[in-house]
């Protein structure tokens, strides 16, 4: 399978994100609900209340089908988290270890990360890619990657972000 990075552009790229996300659900670490078509708008065109200081937003085609989806944000505490979906239709098929490198490659510095402590895939996958536990806490593993942009971790940053 083709796995094609290009960042969120069109109306319909922005719509295909929002029909990934939604189908990903289970398998966030907060209870979040459907996206709406009116809500997705209104996000992508900063009608909202900003919530952090920037965000990449890719989409992954195998040839002209979108399959997956990344985003990653900076947030005003100088974090940056990554979170990808893929397309049920597409899943099994590997490509995850091929997005997982991508938003690394597109991020500037270490990142923060949250995984289900019942998602055994996904467990395995980050900790492959070089995501290290932090702490687990009522069934989520949270997660710091080096993303080789510094010698050592910046652990004031991760004991305060984690100690609030
Ligand atoms: C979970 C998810 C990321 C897996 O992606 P995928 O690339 O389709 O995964 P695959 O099924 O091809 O499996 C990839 C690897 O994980 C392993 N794996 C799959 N299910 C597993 C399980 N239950 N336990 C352990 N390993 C598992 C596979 O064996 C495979 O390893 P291998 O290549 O060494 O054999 C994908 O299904 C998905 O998008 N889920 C919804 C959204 C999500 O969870 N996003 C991540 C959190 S932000």
């Amino acid at each position: 399978m083709n796995l094609i990075p290009s960042p969120v552009c069109t109306a319909d790229e922005v719509e295909a994100m929002r029909v990934i996300f939604n189908e990903c659900l289970e398998f966030m670490t907060k209870p979040l609900s459907p996206i709406t078509h009116a809500q997705q708008h209104a996000w992508w065109n900063h009608e909202l209340p900003k919530k952090v200081k920037k965000f990449k937003a890719f989409v992954y085609r195998d040839n002209e089908e979108i399959v997956a989806y990344s985003l990653l944000q900076w947030h005003f505490d100088g974090r940056i988290t990554p979170i990808f979906g893929i397309k049920k239709s597409a899943r099994g098929m590997g490509l995850s270890r091929r997005i997982i490198q991508h938003y690394l490659s597109e991020a500037d510095g270490p990142l923060y990360g949250e995984e289900l402590s019942s998602h055994a895939a996904i467990i395995k996958l980050n900790r492959e890619a070089g995501w290290e536990l932090i702490r687990e806490e009522n069934g989520v593993r949270y997660l710091y990657h080096l993303n080789n942009k510094t010698t050592y971790p910046d652990y004031q940053s991760m004991f305060e972000y984690w100690s609030k």
